[in-house]
């Protein structure tokens, strides 16, 4: 009981680095002595020193000779290989800690219970999967990206309350309100790549960018099989690195990166591959409807962002409707209804924690 109360934290202090650390997962560690937490670290930023070490190195002066006697909580175990940095498995024998107990095991191939072998080989007693469905859940896009081998997918889209998703004639037609707009902005913050269809860039003309939070901008991705789009719509403005797939011509132009690929059934299965060789983790879809509907119908998805605003359209484009799907999540901004949907052929089930 205690070590799921420590642990929690540690998922807690991991999520500090939402948006930072990709393509590492998000890592959170607590140092305890006699039930007193000494020290506390999160992985920050990609490259940069993991949580364990920056758990260590928090402990005050005063306080580091009580680290030979302490247990270490890690909500994942921790790495044996030479990467950016040293090995973490190694720092916790130097530092001769006697417990440490883990969330999650590590899935990447240079670790895959290596981190847990150096510890148990040195006389410290190990104790896994402590809260793993929620470490599982909170790094869902690492986890998903090393198991499955392509980007974790999410769909997002906005509908009428009577399940419209766009008046016809393709205009910019803005369903939701501002807050969940803002919100919508915020994950943009927290995804590697987003991405929309050819009709849904003429019609509203999107800079998908995370204009309203602050935080980094994802890849920008836009079908435009035959190069139709015309260059001043804001996806050619180069702010932003962006794919133009296409199935015309591979060239770069600066930052917009035009990708060939034949557009039959495994489209989206190639340029999912694409993207985890660009180290791509995570993926938002945000529409059109045929873009979506084809993600839903080759149940290429993980987990559905539906906002559904208290106001009808009279006539327009039907919204997709998921199947092999469960409520996960539900909650209400402004007049806005959220909802969470969580893909049931998934390996990432909601274990909570939701933040809008
Ligand atoms: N409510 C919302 O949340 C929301 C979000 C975004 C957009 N919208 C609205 O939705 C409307 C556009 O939606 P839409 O369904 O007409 O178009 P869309 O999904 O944006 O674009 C569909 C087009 O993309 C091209 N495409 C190429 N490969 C594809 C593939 N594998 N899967 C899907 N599309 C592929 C096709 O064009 P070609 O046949 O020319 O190759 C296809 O007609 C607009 O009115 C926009 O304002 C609403």
């Amino acid at each position: 009981m205690m070590h799921e109360v420590y642990m929690r934290r540690c998922l807690e202090l991991a999520q500090k680095g939402k948006g930072n650390v990709s393509p590492n997962p998000m890592v959170g560690a607590v140092l305890v002595h006699n039930g007193h937490i000494i020290g506390e670290g999160w992985h920050r930023e990609y490259g940069q020193a993991h949580a364990e070490v920056n758990c260590i190195d928090s402990v005050a002066v005063e306080d580091k000779h009580l680290i030979p006697d302490c247990t270490m909580y890690v909500s994942l175990e921790p790495c044996a290989h030479h990467g950016k940095t040293p090995p973490c498995a190694n720092r916790l024998v130097q530092e001769k800690i006697k417990h440490v107990v883990i969330c999650n095991t590590d899935p990447y191939e240079k670790v895959g219970g290596r981190g847990i072998q150096i510890l148990t080989e040195n006389n410290i007693q190990t104790t896994v999967d402590v809260l793993e469905q929620q470490g599982r859940w909170l790094n869902r896009r690492f986890f998903c990206t090393q198991e499955n081998k392509r980007p974790y997918i999410i769909l997002k889209w906005a509908q009428s309350a009577n399940g419209i998703f766009a008046p016809y004639g393709n205009k910019r037609h803005q369903i939701s309100n501002a807050f969940s707009n803002q919100s919508v902005h915020k994950w943009r913050t927290e995804e590697d790549a987003i991405m929309v269809g050819t009709n849904t860039a003429l019609a509203d003309n999107p800079q998908l960018t995370a204009r309203l939070w602050q935080g980094k901008n994802p890849l920008r991705i836009v079908i435009d099989r035959s190069l139709i789009l015309p260059h001043n719509l804001h996806l050619f403005d180069r702010k932003v690195n962006t794919w133009i797939v296409n199935d015309k011509k591979d060239e770069m132009c600066n930052n917009l990166n035009y990708l060939h690929f034949d557009f039959d059934e495994s489209m989206l299965d190639n340029l999912m591959n694409k993207l985890y060789e660009a180290n791509i983790q995570s993926v938002i879809i945000e529409g059109g409807a045929k873009l979506l509907n084809n993600f839903i119908a080759k149940g290429l998805w993980d987990e559905a962002r539906v906002f559904t605003s208290d106001k009808a359209i009279a006539h327009g484009l039907a919204a997709p409707i998921l199947t092999e799907a469960t409520a996960a999540f539900e909650t209400y901004l402004g007049k806005d209804k959220f909802q969470l949907f969580v893909n049931n052929n998934s390996e990432y089930q909601y274990a909570g924690g939701m933040e809008l």
